[in-house]
């Protein structure tokens, strides 16, 4: 018993110190929440509930969740201008299976990217949708651009006469084309833009607005380049109806929540006003740091995607690791030198190898921006790589150089001062 006891907070000390002092990581899903976000994560509210929306709350006791939801509700509405935002779905996945719940029926159809061009497992049969009871069709892809083809794709559209359309990807490069397939197709057809890992430049506005190109709905998380807690967000355009926020509305409460982590949202809130002081700032680094990642990998020899457009306009770089032995065997061995990035299925992939071994690799430079990181230590993080992956060097060498590579950054920028703001919280207090 005790010796479990022990071993939990001596789990806890040994992550901290792997992945925040430790390491490289460079997963494109992650986040890294500012001192003060991570201190109002644990609270009272974690152990509350607080059921419906609006101010009409099943129990009681509830005033200051319901005042906290809506200081994040009003953050997320004013940033999207809009009268419709929720951030009651506690996760992207949620989030849109929500959508499907209030906006379609068993056996409907919708049309995503599908799994190989980058769709998230939610978009298909084998995640939400499927448990919706939605029937897939994907879109066309341009492999050479990594973007939707706009002409075969609203053809595709027009014949398969979808419920939704399910655009935003797990694999995200570049800015994808909403408004070419907006204006081409019935306007009954309700576009979804899963923003889940570009929330933070959209927030910030440096990737691409996908209102204004004629988008009706954003789903998201709330924890990837968007750096706040694990959770999720669901922001309608403001030309929506009334009665389809209606629906979802109804779909999030009583149809899909009961509890909705309410513990999450004085962190959300402190992330969404780090974001409105020094959003632009960081995610217009992001998209710096992943090009100059991508360029000075290129540069070594390894296969980053789509050089002839720069890489990447976001926080993601895919490469295609095939002759380094594939991206399990890649993802594996950079692992083991304290480099932590995920395998990628390729579109040209076959299912047994998608699943297996896939071609590709996926990175994200969020964190490592978070870390304060500019374009010259792209460099070095590239130069790491080549000793792993073509030097060969021994893996506890690279391993050594990497810590004392890392500490040199040892605290989380773009954010409120953290003395000053824990000082503060004990006055307020
Ligand atoms: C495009 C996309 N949508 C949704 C999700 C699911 O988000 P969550 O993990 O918050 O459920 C992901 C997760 O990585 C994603 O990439």
């Amino acid at each position: 018993m005790d010796t479990d006891r022990r071993r939990v907070i001596e789990i806890v000390n040994l992550q901290n110190k792997w992945r925040r002092e430790q390491c490289v990581n460079l997963i494109a899903s992650e986040s890294l929440m500012s001192p003060l976000a991570e201190r109002l994560f644990v609270s009272d509210f974690e152990g509350r509930y607080n059921e419906h929306s609006g101010p009409e709350r099943h129990y009681e006791g509830t005033k200051f969740s319901y005042e906290i939801e809506e200081i994040c509700n009003e953050l997320f509405r004013k940033n999207f201008i809009t009268r419709y935002a929720d951030v009651r779905p506690i996760s992207g996945a949620i989030a849109n299976l929500i959508i499907y719940a209030a906006l379609t029926k068993p056996g409907d159809i919708i049309v995503g990217l599908g799994i190989p061009n980058g769709a998230h497992i939610s978009h298909t049969r084998w995640g939400v949708a499927g448990i919706r009871g939605l029937k897939n069709v994907d879109v066309a892809f341009n492999v050479a651009t990594m973007n939707i083809d706009v002409d075969k794709t609203v053809e595709i559209i027009k014949k398969a006469s979808p419920k939704l359309v399910m655009l935003g990807a797990s694999m995200f490069l570049f800015p994808e084309p909403i408004r070419e397939i907006k204006e081409q197709i019935n306007p009954k057809i309700k576009i979804i833009y899963d923003a889940a890992h570009v929330f933070g430049l959209v927030y910030n506005k440096v990737f691409q607005r996908p209102f204004d190109e004629g988008a009706d709905i954003i789903t998201s998380s709330t924890h990837k380049t968007f750096q706040g807690p694990q959770g999720g967000i669901i922001i309608g355009n403001y030309k929506l109806l009334h009665e389809d926020w209606k629906k979802i509305d109804t779909a999030i409460f009583p149809g899909t929540l009961s509890n909705t982590h309410i513990h999450r949202f004085p962190a959300l809130a402190i992330t969404a006003l780090e974001m409105n002081k020094f959003g632009r700032a960081y995610a217009e680094q992001v998209v710096k740091n992943a090009k100059a990642l991508g360029r000075a990998l290129f540069d070594r020899g390894f296969k980053v995607l789509c050089p002839h457009l720069g890489f990447t306009e976001s926080h993601q770089l895919i490469l295609d690791v095939r002759k380094h032995g594939g991206g399990q065997y890649v993802a594996k061995q950079l692992a083991r030198c304290n480099i932590i990035c995920n395998k990628m299925a390729l579109p040209q992939d076959s299912p047994h190898d998608a699943t297996h071994n896939p071609s590709g690799i996926r990175l994200g430079v969020q964190e490592l921006t978070r870390w304060g990181m500019k374009e010259p230590d792209m460099a070095t993080v590239a130069e790491f790589w080549k000793r792993a992956m073509i030097d060969k060097e021994p893996t506890e060498r690279i391993k050594y150089d990497i810590i004392a590579f890392k500490k040199k950054f040892n605290k989380i920028l773009y954010c409120f001062n953290p003395q000053k703001a824990l000082h503060e919280l004990e006055k307020v207090g």
